[in-house]
């Protein structure tokens, strides 16, 4: 922000409206992109000032927030949610009432649902119904992906009504759940081809399925019927083979590809190299992944914290994904929020297949990437923003309508307190489930007030949302972010991306980690044998993270090396980097 004197262009106030003009000062702001000082004038649910002080005149009758020492950052956009999904003989608890109320009141500020049609059913009339169901109870806005569940010509001309009529850009394939939505290799390929003609974006569930019903079939044969059988269904080479072959199938059809709740390691690093390809895919993952391993969970609880794919046993798993997440092998962090009862859970004793898939995020999503990312060192605060909101925006094409603290977006607005701390519970949170997976976690980044187009909805702790007051946000086809990746007029993964892993502040907030930054070849290297496909033990091997106590960083490294070295497995260079040249990152922390 400059400080030089230059003629002071007041910002005119308009009268009217005065319920809806909030005035926030002395806050920094957080983008994508950078932090930096500023003031935010809203009016009318729309952001209409962000500057100093000085160039703008605040009438009386506006509510002013003071945000000294606090971060104003774009509300959290969840790409991932099932409300009342009706799913494995029960229905999700969290409705879009309670659910979206649970959104807010984490600093969530839209969601994007997933209308799931059976098989045979209209994708219009379920989208219908989905809507139906929403618009009357959300609590903030709302986008809709819509899964592909079957195909038919019918089901490729309602994709083009969708696209076309109805603002639905995105569109979810399942390579599991074999008989009830997985698509066979041949009929995702139509699939990502029809969704190319239209410019949509193609979403993935990646699991092989068939592996999952054989090894399935098999467990319970062997008498394991308990919940433990659910991961050992599907352990993570049967997620990275759907994740590896989803990449290729999109790229085969020049279809750009979103890759729903990955939940491994070795997943995110093969969509790493499918970006490093030059292939158009992101990545997801989830909070419950992020914050929890199944190792975490006390063995009479692990029924209840059963989603698909798993969360995993391995304790190093929540950090090993939050590493893909800081140097941009990974995207977005979603929910994935698909709440059951532990009644409901019970279906499922005596038969892991008969427990209804889910666990609950939405609400505790913003505060575990920052207490597992910004507070453990391995994100800054603009990453966090990238992650949490912007790049969904981006890639369902309602940015910088929403995911921006800039003029003209929707004051979608949280005013972040990070050094804040609460205890999640199920006994406090704002779900309608009776479990919380994230139970007696500390976590630090608390929404002091969280605004939903410009309607205070959260205050300290008190959310008062309105039912209803959501509206439905369309989202066009031929998002420039990802579209221009098609068109070829720029990379999946771009140079200054591989820089800042390498040499920027990544390097430099790793290297205080002392974390080795993996050099994973790409696609094509692998295709060329020069690296094995992944397998359990290798990529899936736990990275050196040596003399660092959570929290805080360690301040005794000062060398700077960068050397190639081999790691466990043996199949793949790392670059070690010590404390880079220029110093220690002296980031917005
Ligand atoms: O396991 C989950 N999350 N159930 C909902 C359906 C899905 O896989 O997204
Ligand atoms: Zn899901």
């Amino acid at each position: 922000m400059s400080t030089s004197p230059k003629p002071v262009k007041k910002v005119p106030i308009h009268l009217q409206s005065a319920q809806n003009r909030v005035y926030i000062k002395n806050g920094e702001i957080v983008n994508h992109d950078k932090s930096f000082k500023a003031d935010v004038y809203i009016e009318d649910g729309v952001i209409k000032f962000v500057g100093p002080s000085s160039e703008i005149t605040i009438p009386g009758g506006v509510r002013t927030i003071d945000a000294s020492g606090l971060m104003i950052i774009p509300g959290g956009i969840d790409p991932h949610t099932h409300m009342q999904l009706p799913f494995g003989g029960a229905v999700a608890v969290d409705d879009f009432y309670h659910g979206t109320k649970a959104a807010v009141a984490g600093g969530t500020t839209m969601i994007i649902d997933f209308v799931l049609p059976n098989k045979h059913e209209s994708m219009i009339e379920a989208y219908d119904k989905w809507r139906s169901w929403a618009d009357p109870k959300v609590c903030c806005d709302y986008g809709l992906h819509v899964g592909i569940t079957w195909w038919s010509k019918s089901v490729s001309e309602e994709i083009g009504i969708l696209c076309k009529e109805l603002g639905v850009n995105s569109f979810k394939t399942f390579m599991a759940y074999k008989g009830l939505y997985q698509l066979n290799d041949s009929d995702l390929l139509d699939v990502f081809e029809r969704i190319r003609q239209l410019n949509g974006v193609a979403m993935v569930h990646a699991e092989n399925g068939d592996i999952i019903a054989k090894n399935t079939q098999r467990l319970l044969a062997e008498g394991i019927n308990g919940p433990e059988g659910h991961e050992l269904s599907r352990p993570e080479e049967v997620e990275a083979e759907a994740v590896h072959r989803a990449c290729v199938l999109a790229h085969q059809m020049k279809t750009p590809l979103f890759v729903s709740g990955l939940t491994s390691k070795s997943s995110a690093e093969l969509v790493g190299r499918a970006r490093r390809s030059g292939y158009c895919v992101f990545g997801e993952t989830l909070a419950s992944s992020l914050g929890r391993s199944m190792s975490g969970v006390p063995k009479g609880d692990r029924i209840y914290a059963i989603t698909s794919p798993p969360i995993r046993e391995s304790a190093e798993t929540p950090r090993q994904l939050m590493k893909s997440l800081a140097y941009d092998d990974l995207q977005l962090t979603g929910s994935d929020n698909c709440t059951f009862n532990k009644e409901h859970k019970a279906l499922g004793k005596g038969d892991f297949t008969k427990i209804p898939n889910g666990v609950n995020g939405v609400e505790d999503r913003m505060s575990l990437v920052w207490e597992k990312g910004v507070h453990a060192g391995l994100l800054d605060p603009c990453r966090f923003v990238a992650v949490t909101s912007t790049n969904a925006a981006k890639i369902f094409n309602i940015y910088p309508q929403k995911g921006r603290i800039a003029v003209g977006s929707d004051a979608d607005i949280v005013i972040w307190n990070p050094n804040a701390t609460r205890t999640i519970s199920k006994d406090t949170h704002h779900h309608a489930c009776d479990f919380n997976i994230f139970e007696g976690m500390t976590v630090h980044g608390v929404c002091e007030f969280v605004l939903v187009r410009g309607r205070i909805c959260a205050e300290r702790g008190n959310v008062r949302v309105a039912e209803g007051f959501g509206r439905f946000i369309p989202t066009p086809v031929r998002p420039p972010f990802v579209y221009d990746i098609i068109e070829g007029k720029v990379q999946s993964q771009p140079e200054e991306q591989h820089e800042e892993k390498h040499n920027g502040n990544v390097a430099k907030r790793f290297a205080e980690l002392d974390i080795q930054i993996p050099v994973q070849e790409p696609i094509s290297a692998m295709l060329a044998g020069n690296l094995a496909m992944p397998a359990e033990g290798s990529l899936c091997s736990t990275p050196s993270v040596r003399g660092r106590v959570d929290g805080h960083r360690d301040m005794q490294e000062s060398s700077f090396s960068i050397s190639e070295e081999l790691d466990r497995s043996g199949v793949r260079a790392c670059i070690k980097v010590k404390n880079p040249p220029g110093g220690k990152s002296s980031g917005f922390w």
